[in-house]
């Protein structure tokens, strides 16, 4: 019958419950709590107690049920701590995890393509800075003090102002200059990097890219051996059908200077959208070195010639694969990256 007695009692064996397995901790729910558990049964005889004594063991019994419920969660919650701690820290038999392989960045691979063909050609790869002043990115390549180039809106300062202004490259064609003043003759260098110009981001501009420009000096150069290096080139880069055609162009530190474009490789010429319907693709700028330049790193321009051109990774490669957007090589999207994954 229910009583202060039974209720304490009860509280009390509650207290003393001990489980040292998920089964013996359900067993012991069903045994108070269940629909026949003792608890239960209390309540149903809660009925038949007197008016005046309902509220006093009311509560009792409220908080007889709670505390059933809380010493099981209590034993759930130590027995779970216990298979923890006692677990192995590892299965040691257990197979490992595969590590998921890397690939190359497309502009890691365009960039070694293009430098091991102009291997070929007897080429070296010279390197330098990305800080770099402005007398090797402008001065030194005949840029007027009031080109646009130096501009601001162009160009990323790093320390503006006095003779010789700090800055991140523009073009690897500094890479040129230090080659020029430190090297003996003749040279034959390309000078693959990273540059940067203050440009808007979007599909077709993006304010750091890569290039590879090259540089070749020696007595008797001329623009015929500067066109069949350049046509060598297209035709390993882009297939031995590749024509090229040059388009008079301007650059301050060339003279003549020349625009290339490539036979389009996707339509042959027929026209298509990627050439916009013109057959040609703009590839690189490039021409004979300007005596202003040669004089400038000390080689004498009246017994030395040379030619120099420059492209953008970013475009070839855009070119071989069809990319359409340049910010796709930033993101380092994984659906854009495995596109490359087979390409060696
Ligand atoms: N330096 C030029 C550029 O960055 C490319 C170039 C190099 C053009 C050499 C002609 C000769 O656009």
């Amino acid at each position: 019958m229910i009583s202060q007695e039974t209720i304490e009692q009860m509280m009390q064996s509650l207290k003393e419950m001990k489980a040292a397995k998920e089964q013996e901790i359900e067993e012991q729910r069903v045994k108070w709590l269940g629909k026949k558990g003792e608890i239960t049964r209390l309540f149903e005889e809660f009925r038949t107690v007197s008016p005046e004594l309902k509220k006093e063991y009311g509560q009792k019994l409220n908080a007889l049920k709670v505390a059933a419920q809380q010493r099981i969660d209590a034993m759930r919650e130590e027995l779970s701590q216990i298979i923890e701690a006692t677990k192995p820290a590892s299965d040691l038999t257990m197979p490992g995890d595969v590590m998921e392989l890397g690939s190359r960045h497309p502009i890691s691979i365009t960039r070694e393509e293009i430098i091991s063909i102009f291997r070929k050609f007897g080429y070296s790869v010279a390197e330098g800075p990305e800080i770099e002043d402005d007398w090797h990115v402008f001065s030194a390549l005949n840029f007027p003090p009031e080109h646009p180039a130096r501009d601001m809106q162009d160009t990323f300062f790093v320390s503006p102002g006095g003779d010789n202004p700090i800055l991140l490259r523009t073009h690897t064609s500094s890479v040129q200059v230090r080659t020029m003043e430190r090297s003996d003759l003749p040279i034959r260098v390309i000078c693959p990097g990273r540059v940067f110009r203050n440009e808007a981001i979007s599909a077709r501009a993006h304010c750091i890219f890569h290039q590879v420009e090259g540089l070749y000096i020696d007595k008797n150069v001329s623009f015929a051996d500067l066109k069949q290096a350049i046509l060598l080139f297209a035709r390993e880069m882009f297939g031995p059908d590749t024509q090229i055609r040059m388009r008079p162009s301007y650059f301050p530190f060339t003279e003549p200077s020349a625009e290339v474009d490539v036979s389009c490789n996707i339509c042959h010429g027929k026209g298509c959208n990627i050439c916009k319907g013109t057959g040609w693709l703009e590839i690189l700028g490039c021409g004979m070195v300007d005596p202003n330049v040669l004089r400038a790193s000390g080689i004498d321009p009246e017994v030395y010639s040379g030619f120099a051109f420059g492209m953008g990774i970013e475009r070839i490669a855009m070119l071989k694969w069809q990319v359409k957007d340049l910010r796709h090589y930033f993101e380092n999207d994984l659906r854009f990256l495995r596109e490359f994954e087979t390409v060696v």
